[in-house]
């Protein structure tokens, strides 16, 4: 088989703007981003065959999308462009964080799973799907049923829902809806919080009700986390690190636990949650969305 014709192991879905971060009264700093994208360089970056599926504009923005996916190794073959506008999360308070989104008629919302490469889904392992792109429509239900099928045919899904505002309303049947296909479900305190509107015990009762087969890690900032799969539950600590910013450390600790449940499937669940753990301290080492790579990652393991 040549190099052209391998498909990468895992795929992730949607979610892939460029952050417009206010910096001071009337200056702003454009930064590629998107939850799904982050998740993808994650996994990239750490060592597998990785590919971001989306669609692009043809404009500024979606030139240094482009660019940074190429850099990130990410199998380019997945990612459309249209001619329409790009999508843009509008950042313009951040203590705390105010945001606000553009993109009507939005080139993500053209993205075409029938245009992706023939053969793909024979080979990948695992999909990951989250955040607003499956609140954008069509593409939402577009992806939501790229997710059915792939599950229909023996991939696993992986879903981090990563609450924004748009899901403030109306988002409980994609939620459900998402939560039920998922092998694997990455939500934080806070995604809890706001996406159930109860109580912590509360909420995370209410999700593994949706769907108690799918193994759920729970992830709280610097305290500890929670991974729970069936019966069994395991806790554990974050690695203390020095913090640049957290941007983008939630999608390195979901990127982490694929990544580990990919290529040592013979680990312990806590060795899966310590090296998911270590991967979302790793990225707040860095300022901006870091992707830590293997060395980085077991460095903090082994520290
Ligand atoms: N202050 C921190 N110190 C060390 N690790 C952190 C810190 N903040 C986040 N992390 C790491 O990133 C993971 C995800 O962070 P969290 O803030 O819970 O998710 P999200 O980014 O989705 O809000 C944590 O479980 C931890 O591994
Ligand atoms: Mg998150």
């Amino acid at each position: 088989m040549s190099a052209s014709t391998e498909f990468p192991l895992f795929v992730s879905a949607g979610d892939i703007l460029t952050d417009l971060v206010r910096t001071g009264d009337s200056q702003w700093l454009s930064r590629p981003g998107g939850a799904g994208w982050n998740v993808a360089r994650a996994v990239a970056r750490l060592g597998l065959p990785t590919a971001c599926a989306g669609s692009l504009g043809t404009d500024n923005f979606s030139d240094e999308l482009w660019n940074a996916s190429l850099a990130a190794g990410l199998d380019m073959r997945f990612m459309q462009r249209v001619e329409r506008p790009p999508l843009l999360a509008i950042v313009h308070q951040t203590h705390p964080p105010a945001y606000f989104f553009m993109g009507e008629n939005g080139a993500d919302l053209a993205f075409d799973p029938s245009r992706l490469p023939q053969g793909w889904m024979n080979q990948v392992k695992w999909a990951h799907f989250g955040c607003i792109s499956l609140v954008r429509q069509p593409l939402g239900d577009t992806l939501a049923t790229l997710a059915a099928q792939l599950r229909e045919r023996g991939v696993k899904i992986s879903f981090d829902p990563n609450y924004r505002n748009l899901m403030a309303h109306g988002y409980e049947p994609t939620l459900r809806k998402m939560a039920a296909l998922a092998d694997l479900i990455k939500v934080s305190d806070e995604d809890l919080g706001l996406l159930f509107k109860t109580s912590e015990a509360e909420a995370l009762a209410e999700l593994r009700a949706m769907n108690p087969k799918a193994t759920i890690l729970v992830t709280r900032g610097s305290e500890k986390a929670t991974l729970i799969e069936g019966d069994t539950i395991v806790e554990a600590q974050p690695p203390r690190v020095e913090v640049a910013d957290t941007v983008g450390a939630g999608d390195a600790s979901i990127g982490g636990l694929l990544f580990s449940l990919m290529t040592a499937p013979q680990r312990t669940w806590q060795e899966h949650l310590a090296f998911a753990l270590a991967a979302g301290a790793a990225a707040c080492r860095h300022a901006g969305a870091h992707s830590p790579s293997l060395d980085e990652v077991v460095a903090l393991l082994e520290g």
